[in-house]
Parts: structure tokens; C-alpha cells; sequence
């Protein structure tokens, strides 16, 4: 090793914070598991992406986009896309905020609420970003439970709230269960969020769950709430524009939606992004067929799973948790090795799961194929 490389280390200068933060997991690398597998052809769902192309118009906002070149930096205020947003969602337009995806504002929110030993209140299993963030800002976590059968533990909820947290992250649907919390439930939970925390609710994958009758629209129940929330959105879901990185927040008041204007970075979407969430925003069909294809393959991969004898978490999103009923990691490996990604999950009392964004029906049967003969043997 170079020995003045070797003899630099910077590690004295990172908050303590910062050092112990677990790190983000992203998955296994496609081009490390295509080589480990020895084919070319990675069936990756560890991301919860969508396998389907985009819409033909967001393709041709990309294209003009381009064609425009990249010299110009993009619009800071995104006025066309918040715009649009507010008028799909019946609010003005000064109450929603852009984000290099929703992981950007959940990070500006912490950034914009939290001081060091502020209390987060969010579920586990999560997103680990609902932990990580606020971590970063020397803010404390709680997390509350799920129930055995993968539902909102409203009492749980009640006691967490009850020790007095300045934001509280809640999923609906959840990730990585894919449950979703009723009308009811979600009702009971808001009203013990003390009026002095700012409630987040994540509806990263809320367009799968819409057509579902006991999934509550989170702008609904919340809109006329007297304490502060916003609703977090994104296009990386069903309107796959993952490698794009936008979402949006529609919040309860402007004053939220400056604040995270002063902690943001001024450009933080670029033009191609706006153009192509713009355009996704207006093809209601592709929307709609995206999520009735997802859906369908949803059910009928719950159905075989649960076939073959493998508990499976009943979702509502693009993705499936299931409990192998053996080390995750080992499990994942061993898909690996067929050239397949899944997330191993890592949280207390879950690491027989592995959490699987569903993709073609063709790559979903392979799926199922080598899972199950994965499964069986390891429970030989
Ligand atoms: C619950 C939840 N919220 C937010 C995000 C962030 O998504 P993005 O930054 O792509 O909008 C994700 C991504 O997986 C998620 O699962």
C-alpha cells in the first residue's frame, strides 16, 4: 500500500454520530453477482424498482430534454412540476416541495426539525433511512413494533408517542412488510402525535395500495389536522423513474415547505428529472396499468410462495416479505448464485426474511423456482 495513504486517516474529524451510523444497504451489486453467478443476465429485486418501460411521454421529455442541452442549471423552485402537482392534488402550490427523491426530504426534514437529543418515533421492521437520518442529527430513535400478524399495534404506538417525539416517520404502506395501516388505524395513530411534533407520513408506495378499499388516502385523512404533517411521494415507484431521483411533500403549510427551501441544496432536481416527473404526472393510463400488472403479479407470487409452504406477508406494494425460515443472508447468497438479488433482512426478529421487489412474470418464476428449491433443501 502506499505508505503515505496508509499513515492519513481523517476518522478523528467524523462526528461520533456519524461513526456509528450503521451504513445505508443498497443490495448486492449486479456486476458482483453476475460475476459470481457466471451469467450475464442479473434478475435484481432487492430495490423495489419496476421492470416495465417507461411512459412513451416521459421517454419524450428525456429526449427533449437533452436535446436542450445541460449548460443551463434546472428551475431551483421547480414552479411547473409543483405546479402541476398541487393541481392533481388539490392544494396550492406553495404547500409541496421537490426532492432529489423522498430520501432527500426526509433528510431535510431532520435537518430543518431536529436538534441533538430530540426524540424520532418510527416502526420496525422500516425503512432504514427513518433511522439513519435522524441519527446523523444526534436525535434518539424509537421504534414501535409491529404486531405478530404484521399490523399497526395501535397501543404500541400510543405508549411510544406518549414519551413526547418532534417527528414521527409513518409508512403507509409500510417497507419492507408491505402491509398497510386501515383508515381507522391510521386515524387512531394521528391522534396521539403530540401537537409540538411534526407528523411525516411516507407514501412512497401508496399508488400500489390505492385501489385497495381499507387503504386511507394520507392527504385526506390528514387534511384539516390542527398540528403539522406533510405527506412524502416519490416517482421512483409506479411511475418507475428511480434513475431520476424525484419526489415531492405536500405539507399542512407553506412555512414547512420554506423551511426545507433554506436547508436544501438550491438545485437539488435537475431538469430532466422535473420534465419526466411532469410528464408521468399527466399519463394517468401508464400509472394505472403499472399498478394493475404489479398487482396482479403480486397475488399470484403470494399464492405460489404460500404453495410451496413459505410464510408471505400479505402487500399491498411492489414487494414481498418472506420468511425463509433460515438465515436470510445465507439464503440471498444461495440466490446469488442463480443470479438473483433480493434483500437479506437484518433487524431483531426478522433475519429469516428476505424482502423481494417483484419484477416480469417471467423473472418472478425463476424466482419462485429457485426460492423455493433453495428453501426446501435448507430445510432438509
Ligand atoms: C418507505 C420509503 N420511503 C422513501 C423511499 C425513498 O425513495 P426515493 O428516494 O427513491 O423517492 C423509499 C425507497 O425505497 C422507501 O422504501
Amino acid at each position: 500500500m502506499n505508505p503515505v495513504l496508509a499513515s492519513t486517516t481523517s476518522a478523528p474529524l467524523i462526528r461520533p454520530e456519524v461513526a456509528a451510523l450503521p451504513r445505508y444497504d443498497p443490495g448486492a451489486d449486479t456486476d458482483e453477482v453476475a460475476a459470481l453467478s457466471g451469467s450475464r443476465r442479473v434478475i435484481k429485486l432487492s430495490n423495489s424498482e419496476t421492470p416495465y418501460a417507461v411512459s412513451p411521454a416521459v421517454a419524450a421529455a428525456v429526449r427533449l430534454a437533452a436535446e436542450a442541452g445541460f449548460a443551463r442549471y434546472p428551475d431551483p423552485s421547480g414552479k411547473r412540476l409543483t405546479e402541476a402537482i398541487g393541481t392533481s392534488s388539490g392544494v396550492p402550490a406553495g404547500r409541496v416541495v421537490l426532492g432529489n427523491g423522498s430520501e432527500n426530504l426526509l433528510e431535510l426534514l431532520c435537518r430543518a426539525v431536529l436538534d441533538p437529543g430530540d426524540l424520532v418515533v418510527t416502526q420496525a421492521p422500516g425503512f432504514s433511512l427513518h433511522e439513519i437520518f435522524p441519527r446523523v442529527m444526534g436525535a434518539r430513535v424509537a421504534k414501535v413494533p409491529v404486531t405478530a400478524e404484521f399490523g399497526c399495534d395501535v397501543a404500541a404506538w400510543r405508549d411510544a408517542l406518549a414519551a413526547g417525539p418532534k417527528l414521527v416517520f409513518l409508512a403507509n404502506p409500510c417497507n419492507p412488510t408491505g402491509a398497510v395501516l386501515t383508515g381507522e388505524e391510521l386515524a387512531a395513530v394521528v391522534a396521539e402525535v403530540p401537537k409540538s411534533a411534526l407528523l411525516v407520513l411516507d407514501e412512497a408506495y401508496g399508488e400500489f395500495a390505492r385501489p385497495d378499499p381499507a387503504y386511507p388516502d394520507g392527504l385526506e385523512a390528514l387534511r384539516g389536522l390542527d398540528r403539522p404533517w406533510i405527506v412524502l411521494r416519490t416517482f421512483s415507484k409506479a411511475y418507475g423513474l428511480a434513475g431520476l431521483r424525484v419526489g415531492y411533500g405536500i405539507a399542512s403549510d407553506a412555512d414547512l415547505v420554506q423551511a426545507l427551501d433554506r436547508v436544501r441544496t438550491p438545485y437539488n432536481v435537475n431538469r430532466p428529472a422535473q420534465d419526466a416527473a411532469l410528464a408521468a404526472l399527466g399519463d394517468h393510463a401508464h400509472l394505472a396499468d403499472t399498478v394493475r400488472r404489479t398487482r396482479l403479479e403480486i397475488a399470484r407470487v403470494t399464492e405460489r410462495l404460500r404453495g410451496a409452504g413459505l410464510r408471505v406477508v400479505p402487500s399491498s406494494t411492489n414487494f414481498l416479505f418472506i420468511d425463509t425460515g433460515q438465515p436470510s443472508d445465507r439464503v440471498a447468497r444461495d440466490l446469488h448464485r442463480a443470479a438473483i438479488i433480493v434483500k437479506a433482512w437484518r433487524e431483531p426478529g426478522y433475519e429469516t426474511y428476505i424482502r423481494a421487489s417483484l419484477s416480469t412474470p417471467e423473472d418472478n418464476d425463476v424466482f419462485v423456482r429457485c426460492l423455493t428449491e433453495i428453501c426446501a433443501k435448507g430445510n432438509q
